[in-house]
Order: structure tokens, then C-alpha cells, then sequence
């Protein structure tokens, strides 16, 4: 097992003038589970292939442990691949298909078929070794796409959406499996997907990636509670984050009849810029119902209800000024998303009151869009 560095790591296609992964710093500790996301095309296959040495690194370094690999060859890598097209070979058994790298690599059969056995038990498939591909459910042969990566006992495990071949519920039993295979195994593994719930659910930490920049690193837990800026804060949580442009006056920020109290640190940051304006961000369930005459309460015009059994969400959008329209969520750049009790749930077109739950405000930079109070 080991540690995976990426050193400024960069990758220029050519015939592009912008990199697709622009000097990538990330440290990834021995065992953890690393999750990459970010939207399509922000890199995340580009900065895998890398890793696995698929893709020339055009400045900065890769390393493995200590050893920097980024000339050596795939193969020598001592890593293992699981990408979302694991094409397994029809016309040879699923203990065929997971020994195969194996034979290719000259192991002596006796120790093939031990490490074949092992990992089939692990994963659940020992009743399944005889039978071909097309015997097997999505869900079992997704499991044997990770049996071939076992196999090789690999220091690093990388994975590239594996799960994006399955149905919804089999791709949420899967990544439970997964997560928990790679706890037992302590593999080092770099996993990437466009979905922040995967990320949020299965990652030790996870790596937001955009336009090829790394944004934040951290635990699910701070990336949720403190994104480093406004793509993370509308990128990561669903629903989505409330985000709107709000004036800056005495120590609140006001938009419309609604304001909302600053922090003293917040203050402090936007008397040292000089910025008359802030970025203020709240979770959908960051809010608390109140009365209509409640001052400064935020006023929201009910456009649609999202009823889900255990919870309710408004869609809707804010009343005030002109400018109040701008308030929106990550999902939607015109309509602020509100957490409701589900046996209390308004009709649409029906106005809500709602105020933030104290310090349970974001605020950012409208200049920069960075985090103003760490
Ligand atoms: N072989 C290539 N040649 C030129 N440009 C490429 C090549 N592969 C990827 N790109 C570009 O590099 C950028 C990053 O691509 P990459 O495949 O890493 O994105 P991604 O984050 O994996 O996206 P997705 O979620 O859609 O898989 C994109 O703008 C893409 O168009
Ligand atoms: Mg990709």
C-alpha cells in the first residue's frame, strides 16, 4: 500500500491552449479513500489517467509512495483500474475473467486460483465462478470488474464512475459495498464521480474539482459545513444551497424585506475589502417558519412542493425588490429551495415565511466568491 502525490500535476491536450487539470496538489494518505468531483469535462478522468500513467503529465510530478512515477510505465505502477466500461470477456467464466490479468503477468495457476477464491469471497460471487458474463445480474458483474482489480493486490485502486452502469437502487447497495470493501482491504484508492452524493457517502475526504482547478479538499462533513467558496457551497449538498447577492447595511445584509444578521467576523471582512456587497448562502434546512409580521423575515412565493415521505421542500421564489429574483440555488439560479415539515405543507402559489437559523449562514466574497470568515 502506499501514498499518492500529484506535485503541480498538469495536463495540456494538444491543440488546447487550456489545461484540462491545471497543477493538481493533492495528497492522498496511505488507505484513504479519495473522492474526485466536479461537473463533466472539470477533469476528473484526466487527473486518474495521470495517476495510472494513460495520460503524459505535462509539469509537475506523480508519486507513489515515495517513488515518483511520473515516466514509469502503467504496468509498472502497481496500480489497478476500474473503469465504468469494464468490458469482462464473454466467452470465459467470471473466474477466468478475474484471474486473467494474472495469467497475462505468468503467476503460477496454484496461486492464481488462491487469490481468485479469495476476492470471489469477499465479493460475494463464489457460487458464480463457473458461470459466463452474461449469467450475471449488472450488479454481480460490476463486482467482478472489481475482482480483477483485487486480484493483482494492487497499491492503489483507481476507479472512474464504476457504478454509472446501474440502476439506482443496485448503484447505492453497490457503493455501500465498495466503501465498505475498501475499509476492509486499506487499499489506497482514488475514486471519481460527478455525483456529490456518491462523494458525501463514501469518501474519507473528497477533492472538488472545476474548470481543472482544485477548489477544496476536506471530509464530507467540512465540505458541507464549510465550502471554501461559492462553487463548492452550490456544488456539494441536495438540494442544492440557496445562494444570493445581498447589500451590506450596518451589521446585516438586506434584500428586499429580508435581512439577515452578520457575523462580527463576516463584518470585519467586508470593512477590511470595502465591499458594500456579500454573497450570503443558506441550506434549505438552514430555515425555521415563522409568522408573517416576523421582521426581516425572508418572504417566498410557493412555486412547487417537493414532497419526499420523511421530508418537503419549497421551490419558490423570493419576494422583495427587483433584484430579490437573483437569489437562487446551486440546482436553480431562480429559485431559493426551503425544507418544510411534510405534514405541514403549503399550496402552491401560497406565500411562507421563513428566517435563517442563526449562524447558519454562509458568506462570501462577491468579488472573489471566496469564503469571507474560515
Ligand atoms: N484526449 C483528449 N484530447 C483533447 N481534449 C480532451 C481529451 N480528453 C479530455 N479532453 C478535455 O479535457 C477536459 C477534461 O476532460 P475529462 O475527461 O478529464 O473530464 P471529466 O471530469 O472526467 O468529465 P466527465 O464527468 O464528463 O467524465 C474536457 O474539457 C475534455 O473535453
Ligand atoms: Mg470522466
Amino acid at each position: 500500500m502506499a501514498s499518492v502525490t500529484f506535485d503541480k500535476a498538469t495536463r495540456v491536450y494538444p491543440g488546447s491552449d487550456r489545461p484540462a487539470v491545471d497543477a493538481l496538489d493533492l495528497e492522498i494518505a496511505d488507505g484513504e479513500f479519495l473522492v474526485l468531483v466536479g461537473p463533466s469535462g472539470c477533469g476528473k478522468s484526466t487527473s486518474l489517467r495521470m495517476l495510472a500513467g494513460l495520460e503524459d503529465v505535462n509539469a509537475g510530478r506523480i508519486l507513489i509512495g515515495d517513488r515518483d512515477v511520473t515516466q514509469v510505465q502503467p504496468k509498472d505502477r502497481d496500480i489497478a483500474m476500474v473503469f465504468q466500461n469494464y468490458a469482462l470477456y464473454p466467452h470465459m467464466t467470471v473466474a477466468d475473467n478475474m484471474g486473467f490479468a494474472l495469467k497475462i503477468a505468468g503467476t503460477p495457476k496454484a496461486e492464481i486460483e488462491t487469490r481468485v477464491k479469495e476476492a470471489a469471497k469477499i465479493l460475494d460471487l463464489t457460487e458464480y465462478l463457473g458461470r459466463k458474463p452474461k449469467a450475471l445480474s449488472g450488479g454481480q458483474r460490476q463486482r467482478v470488474a472489481m475482482g480483477r482489480a483485487i486480484v493483482r493486490q494492487p497499491r492503489v485502486f483507481l476507479m472512474d464512475e464504476p457504478l454509472s452502469n446501474l440502476d439506482a437502487k443496485l448503484r447505492v447497495q453497490t457503493r455501500t459495498q465498495i466503501a465498505s470493501l475498501q475499509r476492509r482491504l486499506g487499499v489506497t484508492t482514488v475514486y471519481v464521480t460527478h455525483d456529490q452524493t456518491e462523494a458525501l457517502t463514501m469518501g474519507d475526504r473528497i477533492a472538488v474539482l472545476n474548470f481543472g482547478v482544485l477548489q477544496q479538499v476536506g471530509t464530507p462533513r467540512e465540505m458541507y459545513d464549510r465550502p471554501a467558496n461559492v462553487f463548492v457551497a452550490g456544488f456539494i449538498g441536495s438540494p442544492a444551497m440557496n445562494l444570493g447577492e445581498f447589500r451590506v447595511v450596518g451589521d446585516e445584509a438586506v434584500l428586499g424585506a429580508a435581512r439577515v444578521p452578520l457575523s462580527a467576523a463576516a463584518r470585519k471582512a467586508l470593512q477590511a475589502s470595502g465591499e458594500d456587497k456579500v454573497i450570503v448562502g443558506f441550506r434549505p434546512e438552514a430555515t425555521e417558519r415563522v409568522s408573517e409580521n416576523t421582521p426581516g423575515a425572508l418572504a417566498v412565493t410557493v412555486n412547487l412542493v417537493e414532497e419526499l415521505g420523511s421530508d418537503a421542500f419549497i421551490y419558490g421564489s423570493l419576494e422583495g425588490e427587483e433584484e430579490a429574483a437573483k437569489v437562487g440555488s446551486g440546482e436553480d439560479e431562480d429559485q431559493v429551495i426551503i425544507r418544510i415539515d411534510p405534514r405541514d405543507v403549503p399550496d402552491k402559489g401560497a406565500k411562507v415565511h421563513v428566517t435563517i437559523r442563526p449562524d447558519a449562514q454562509h458568506e462570501f466574497s462577491v468579488s472573489s466568491g471566496e469564503r469571507l470568515v474560515d
